[in-house]
């Protein structure tokens, strides 16, 4: 989608809006697979009110997007424009046990960040790809934790009430991958409270998740983590590989040879290949096991 009118254009730059017309978004997603449309940078968060009613009254329909590595988009010219927070500089200060961040942030940056001032806790997210917000929104987890445990205070916005809320940990649910977010609340910061460790003990706990993590996922290549959640009792990894579906593939879409829950993007693939791989393992599975599988990767269709 384009936004031309000179209009609209200037009145974005009133809002220290960035326009970067026809952006691609397989640059943009850790899959590398989606359409072209206009992106727009949103550089501070007290204007995001007054952008979303510029794109209401125009009848732009939007989407938000964080770091792209739990995304699949779909293919050629999107009939929506893509928001995104430029980060903010500086996106991370400590306080005690208290670390305010940036939404915009990249995840392992602030577990290591964390972890030089003492602060542990978040280990098992070493290696998870994308951004804190990104991260807060699915509840991202691993290794037994998720971020949600650490969670103290949210700075969003509300689409539903149009305006920038702060929301306490207690006024939000977090469960397995899943938040009590509406799906168009925008995270804009996150205060953690995090328990005190040494530098040296979190390093060893980091270390031991990263070789795990380097052990069971195929880590160089273009994928968007697990695409199916686990359903209760059961390891939707476990399944895929029990019917030999590893190497399974469809074009350039291909079920991980290492993790049969990681779908990759073994070159130029499209998402209507991916979606058709998912469709496909997912029929094998209930087909066998009698079990609808649930995405985990976010589909944009
Ligand atoms: N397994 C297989 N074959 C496979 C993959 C896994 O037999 O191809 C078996 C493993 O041997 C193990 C069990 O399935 O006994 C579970 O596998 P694993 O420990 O790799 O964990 P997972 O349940 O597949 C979950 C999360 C991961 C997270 C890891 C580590 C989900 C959907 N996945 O994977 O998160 O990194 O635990 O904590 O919850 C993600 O969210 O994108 C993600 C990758």
């Amino acid at each position: 989608m384009r936004i031309e009118d000179p209009k609209f254009v200037a009145a974005l730059r009133e809002l220290e809006v960035e326009l970067r017309p026809a952006s691609s978004l397989s640059e943009l997603t850790s899959l590398n697979i989606g359409g072209n449309t206009d992106l727009l940078r949103i550089k501070k968060h007290e204007s995001i009110p007054a952008l979303l009613s510029l794109l209401d009254s125009h009848g732009v329909p939007h989407r938000f997007l964080g770091g792209g590595s739990n995304l699949l988009v779909s293919d050629g010219e999107l009939p929506w424009v893509v928001l995104q927070l430029a980060s903010a500089d500086p996106d991370v200060v400590v306080e005690g046990n208290f670390a305010q961040v940036d939404a915009a942030a990249d995840l392992g940056r602030i577990v290591t960040y964390c972890a030089k001032h003492d602060l542990g806790g978040m280990e098992g997210l070493i290696g998870v790809p994308g951004t804190v917000g990104g991260a807060l929104r699915m509840n991202a987890g691993a290794y037994g934790m998720q971020i949600g445990s650490y969670v103290r205070e949210v700075k969003l916005y509300r689409a539903a009430a149009r305006r920038i809320e702060i929301l306490r940990g207690e006024q939000i649910s977090f469960e397995y991958r899943h938040t009590s977010f509406a799906p168009d609340d925008m995270m804009l910061a996150v205060k953690l409270e995090l328990p005190s460790k040494p530098y040296k003990e979190i390093l060893q706990g980091i270390r031991i998740c990263n070789e795990k993590r380097r052990s069971s996922q195929p880590l160089g290549q273009k994928s968007a983590g697990c695409i199916f959640k686990n359903p209760p009792g059961a390891s939707a990894g476990r399944m895929i590989d029990e019917l030999g579906l590893k190497g399974l593939s469809r074009g350039d879409a291909r079920v991980s040879d290492r993790h049969a829950n990681f779908f990759v993007n073994a070159g130029k693939a499209s998402a209507k290949d991916m979606l058709g791989l998912i469709a496909d393992v997912r029929e094998r599975v209930h087909s066998t096991f009698k079990v609808e599988l649930e995405h985990e990767v976010v589909i944009w269709a």
